[in-house]
């Protein structure tokens, strides 16, 4: 694989970071995902746009311009002959030369890096058509979950602890409401009517999801944006989740419950193929 650091592209065995990189150290960094079908970039302008949120919020310099970023992407999908899969993106505080909790002086420059994974198939996971079983687990990260840090312990954490009891995910919930899930914003279907939390710090603002109210409105269907329980989802007709690598996937099963008819929803894939049907 051919890889980005710092304006350079290496073969990935020759490319490094240092060792006192801030984001080695302090997680102290953001990314992005943007994911690629028959080698088109999808929402990158909104995914653009979260990044200069997210390095906005934490005083990080936005070290390149949006058309230095899009001839990266394009040029590390063309180098890889990247036709589905995706483009991980991360900027850090970069390399101060030592450690220290205080941010280094404004001359030092941040790091990027960039690398593609391939993922032949990606719109045709089987998942899709089976669904997602889901568990719930206290949301133990910090407050600020609207910044796309690289501090990802705890999202790993969840998905092992996940895994280990049989699920595919882990929806987070604080004082009793779903926040989202591990690495995706979590959804129920009630009497047609779709359900997702509301924006704010509690939740990372997904361009998935944006993009999939605004078809869903465009559809008539109805959206309510409020929290929701787990007692809730697990009563509800349908559930499921966004992201830019699941883009719509369904849920079909909520600590051991089934959601509806414990088979994917109607509204779900709906939304699924309207989304994949828009990317092309
Ligand atoms: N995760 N919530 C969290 C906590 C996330 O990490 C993500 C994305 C989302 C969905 O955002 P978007 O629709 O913009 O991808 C919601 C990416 C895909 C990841 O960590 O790999």
């Amino acid at each position: 694989r051919t890889v980005y650091v710092n304006g350079e592209y290496l073969p990935e065995d020759q490319a490094s970071v240092s060792i006192f990189d801030r984001g080695f150290l302090m997680a102290d960094g953001v990314y992005e995902v943007v994911s690629v079908l028959n080698g088109k970039l999808l929402d990158f302008d909104g995914h653009m746009a979260r990044l200069q949120r997210s390095l906005a919020a934490l005083e990080i310099a936005n070290p390149l311009a949006e058309n230095e970023y899009l001839d990266a992407h394009r040029a590390l999908v063309d180098r890889n002959a990247i036709s589905d899969g995706l483009v991980y993106l991360q900027v850090t505080r970069g390399n101060p030369g030592d450690r220290d909790f205080a941010y280094p002086s404004e001359d030092t420059p941040p790091t990027v890096v960039m690398f593609t994974q391939a993922k032949p198939g990606l719109a045709d996971a089987p998942a899709a058509t089976t669904g997602w079983k889901i568990v719930s687990v206290e949301d133990l990260r910090w407050g600020r979950r609207d910044i796309k840090t690289v501090q990802l312990l705890y999202p790993s954490m969840a998905k092992m602890e996940a895994k280990s009891r049989g699920a595919d995910d882990a929806w987070l919930t604080e004082d009793g409401f779903v926040t989202e899930g591990t690495s995706n914003n979590a959804y129920i279907v009630k009497d047609g009517v779709i359900v997702t939390r509301e924006l704010s710090h509690d939740i990372l603002h997904g361009i998935t999801r944006a993009a999939v109210l605004r078809f869903a409105a465009e559809a008539q269907m109805k959206v309510e944006e409020r929290s929701f329980t787990i007692a809730e989802a697990q009563e509800a007709d349908e559930a499921f989740v966004t992201s830019a690598s699941a883009f719509v996937m369904p849920v079909v099963e909520i600590d051991g419950k089934p959601v509806g008819t414990g088979k994917v929803g109607a509204i779900a894939t709906r939304l699924r193929e309207i989304y994949l049907e828009e990317s092309r």
